[in-house]
């Protein structure tokens, strides 16, 4: 199996804060998308590719309830899940630096929880797995590439990533789905915090960038992140299509009475 040997990490911690108040009293990855809990999506994106060893990062004051949802992960066809509580915030890389012991001698592929998609990652994950050492990220054509971390191309290959920038110079976003070896750890522990005072993905990927190790692929079907309210909402959607499920009635666009 392309999986072996490979373990999932899975970040579902942070505040939440553009989704308040819906984040009030919940972790975001808890909230519906059409018919379940957020964090289900990027655990049968990790299953689907065959990777049986999942590791999620939470925080904050409903890490229980994640517990009571997923249990032993049994239901998703894992062998293990297991669980690390990340003390405040600090960042996407800060909460990967958790995964240190879990992950040590191994090599990973990380999702953020928000990150929703309708491929199955499993080609890209097999050749990561083929690849020596490094990393390997996944891109994704975006009309709106400012909310992201985008790419710049050259000669087919990835030669800088910007986090967010005002003006981009492409329109390839760099998808929440990253595959490291352990050197990321030794990348993390030598970060300093970003503007916004958080230990940004976007400077471990420049690292590797930086080493002349990371590859990457193209996302072939839709991604969504869903952390923003409209996001959220895409989210639901494009969930529900893939599902073929029809518009209740009532709903514009649903039937003979739509718009009525
Ligand atoms: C984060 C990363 C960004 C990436 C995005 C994908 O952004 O910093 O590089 O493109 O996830 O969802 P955030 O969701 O923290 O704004």
């Amino acid at each position: 199996m392309a999986a072996q040997g490979l373990i999932g990490i899975v970040l579902a911690g942070g505040l939440g804060s553009r989704l308040s108040p819906l984040t009030r009293v919940t972790n975001k990855h808890l909230l519906p998308v059409y018919d379940r809990p957020m964090i289900y999506y990027p655990i049968e994106t990790l299953a689907q590719a065959g990777i049986r060893d999942i590791l999620l990062v939470t925080g904050g004051n409903n890490a229980g309830d994640f517990l009571r949802l997923l249990g032993n992960g049994r239901d998703f066809g894992l062998s293990h899940l297991d669980y690390v509580y990340q003390e405040g915030e600090g960042g996407i890389a800060a909460a990967l630096s958790l995964a240190r012991y879990y992950a040590q001698g191994k090599r990973m592929v990380v999702i953020l929880g928000d990150n929703i998609i309708a491929d199955d990652i499993t080609p890209h994950v097999e050749r990561f797995a083929q690849q020596e050492r490094g990393a390997k990220i996944l891109l994704k054509e975006v009309d709106d590439p400012q909310r992201f971390g985008v790419a710049e191309l050259a000669e087919d290959r990835v030669v800088g990533i910007e986090e967010k920038p005002q003006r981009p110079k492409t329109r390839y976003a760099v998808t929440g789905i990253y595959m490291y070896d352990d050197q990321v750890f030794g990348i993390i522990d030598r970060l300093a915090p970003s503007q916004r005072g958080e230990l940004e993905i976007t400077d471990v990927n420049n690292a590797y960038i930086g080493w002349g190790q990371l590859t990457f692929d193209f996302l072939d079907g839709w991604w969504t992140d869903a952390g923003t309210f409209g996001s959220l909402l895409r989210a639901n959607v494009l969930v529900a299509r893939q599902r073929d499920m029809p518009l209740p009635p009532g709903v514009p666009g649903s039937g003979p009475e739509a718009g009525a």
